[in-house]
C-alpha cells in the first residue's frame, strides 16, 4: 500500500481554479492523482474510470467546464463551443444521471447568451459558482443522507423489537470515492457504524460487520469499498457477488463466518438513476440482491430490509419506468481479462493485463440493472422523510 492514502476522490483549487482526481484505477496500491485540465480530459477520465461513481462523475463533469473556460478566457472560446463539448461529455457515462442534470444546469445559465457570445469572466463566474455549490451541496446531502439512514435503521429495528449483532450487505463502491465525501450507502454505514458500533450503541442492537460485494467485472467493492472500510477501521469482510443467498442462509442457521454469527438484516445500496416510480438503476448485481432479499423474507421469516441510498439529484421524474433507463454497455475486456500490479510480499510492482476468459469469446457486459420499486423498501435522500410506498406499494417521489 502507498502512502498518502487517501479517500478524496477530487480535488478542486478555488483559487488556482486547478482541478485533480485520484486515480481510481491504481486504487488500493497506489495514491495518484491526476489533473483534469479540460473537458476531454473529464470525458477521459470518467469514460476509463479514473473517476467514478454517479455523483463524482457529475462534480468532475462541472468542474472541467470550470477549467476548460478559464484556460480559454485569454482567447474567444464561445457559447456555442462549450454547448458542443457538453454534448460530447454527457456521453460518457449515460446510465448515471447526476452528470446529465448537471450539464443540464450549466445549458440553463448559458441559455441567457446568443451562441457566438465569447464567454468571458462573468459567464466563468457563475460556472465557477454553479460547480462548487454543487461540490459542496453534495457533501452536506450526503451527511444528511447518511444520518436519515442511520434513523430508519434504527426505526426498523426498534419496531422488530431486534437485539443484538446485526450486519449489512452492500455492493460496489458508493463511498468518499464516488462522491465529494462520506458517500451515500457507504455514508449510511459510516454513519450507522459511528453511533451503533458495540463500544458506543446505546441500543438493544449494534453494528457488527459489513460484508462488501467484489462486484464483478470492474471490482469496485473489492478495490474500494474495502478500501474505505479499511481506512475507517470498520470490520468487514469481502464475498463475491454469487456468495450472497448462501451467506445468509449459512448466518441465519447460526453458523459463524470467521467467528461472526451477526445476521444480514439490511443491504444497503446506492443508485445511478432512480425513475418515477421508484425504479432503481445500479451497478449490475444490484437486483439480484433485492430478489435474495425478497426471497429469505417471503420464505425463511426472516426481515431484511432493502434500502437505496442518493442524493435527489440521482431522482429522474421525467423518466416513468425503469424499462426506460438507457443501461450502458462497457468493453468487452473487463469481462475477460484482469488488470492489476504484480504483488511481491508488501511491494507493488509493475502493472499488467492478465487474460481469463477464452480468446475470442461474446460477452455481454451491461454496467448496470434496474431493481423494480416493489423490491425497494426505502428510498433514503438528504430529505428527512425516507420514502416508503404506501398503501398500494407505490413511491411519490415527486416532493
Ligand atoms: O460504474 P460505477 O463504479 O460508476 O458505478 C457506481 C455505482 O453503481 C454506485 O452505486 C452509484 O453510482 C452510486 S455512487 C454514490
Amino acid at each position: 500500500m502507498s502512502e498518502g492514502r487517501t479517500l478524496q476522490a477530487i480535488k478542486f483549487d478555488r483559487k488556482e481554479i486547478k482541478l485533480e482526481i485520484l486515480d481510481q484505477l491504481v486504487l488500493p496500491y497506489t495514491t495518484h492523482y491526476i489533473q483534469i485540465k479540460s473537458i476531454d480530459d473529464a470525458y477521459k477520465a470518467i469514460k476509463s474510470m479514473q473517476v467514478r461513481g454517479a455523483p463524482a462523475i457529475a462534480i468532475v463533469g462541472a468542474f472541467s467546464v470550470v477549467v476548460d473556460t478559464y484556460s480559454h478566457l485569454k482567447d474567444s472560446q464561445t457559447i456555442g463551443d462549450l454547448q458542443e463539448s457538453l454534448n460530447h461529455l454527457v456521453k460518457s457515462r449515460p446510465t448515471a444521471v447526476n452528470l446529465k442534470n448537471a450539464i443540464d444546469d450549466i445549458r440553463k445559465i448559458l441559455a441567457d447568451y446568443d451562441t457566438t457570445q465569447v464567454i468571458d469572466e462573468s459567464i466563468f463566474k457563475k460556472l465557477l459558482d454553479y460547480s462548487t455549490k454543487l461540490y459542496d451541496d453534495d457533501l452536506a446531502n450526503n451527511l444528511k443522507i447518511g444520518e436519515n439512514g442511520l434513523n430508519y435503521i434504527k426505526k426498523s429495528l426498534e419496531e422488530e423489537k431486534f437485539e443484538g449483532p446485526f450486519s449489512i450487505v452492500t455492493i460496489c463502491n458508493t463511498g468518499s470515492l464516488a462522491t465529494s465525501g462520506h458517500g451515500t450507502a457507504l455514508g449510511i454505514i459510516r454513519s450507522t457504524y459511528q453511533a451503533l458500533q458495540k463500544e458506543k450503541s446505546n441500543e438493544k442492537f449494534f453494528l457488527d460487520n459489513i460484508y462488501p460485494l467484489e462486484t464483478r467485472p470492474y471490482n469496485q467493492g473489492a478495490k474500494l469499498t474495502t478500501y474505505e472500510l479499511e481506512y475507517e477501521k470498520i470490520p468487514s469482510i469481502l464475498i463475491c457477488d454469487n456468495m450472497v443467498s448462501s451467506l445468509i442462509e449459512h448466518l441465519n442457521v447460526g453458523k459463524d463466518v470467521h467467528e461472526k454469527t451477526s445476521p444480514v438484516k439490511f443491504i444497503i445500496v446506492g443508485a445511478d438513476r432512480i425513475v418515477k416510480n421508484g425504479d432503481t438503476a445500479n451497478k449490475i448485481g444490484t437486483f439480484q440482491l433485492a430478489t435474495i432479499a425478497n426471497y429469505f423474507n417471503t420464505n425463511k421469516n426472516t426481515s431484511i430490509k432493502f434500502i437505496v441510498a442518493a442524493p435527489r439529484t440521482t431522482i429522474d421524474l421525467e423518466t416513468q419506468h425503469g424499462e426506460d433507463i438507457r443501461i450502458e454497455e462497457r468493453p468487452r475486456k473487463e469481462l475477460t481479462t484482469l488488470v492489476g500490479p504484480i504483488l511481491n510480499g508488501s511491494e507493488v510492482g509493475e502493472k499488467i493485463t492478465v487474460g481469463i476468459a477464452t480468446p475470442g469469446i461474446q460477452v455481454w457486459n451491461p454496467a448496470f440493472d434496474v431493481t423494480p420499486h416493489n423490491l425497494i423498501d426505502a428510498i433514503i435522500t438528504e430529505d428527512s422523510k425516507a420514502f416508503v410506498k404506501n398503501k398500494d406499494g407505490n413511491f411519490d417521489l415527486s416532493n
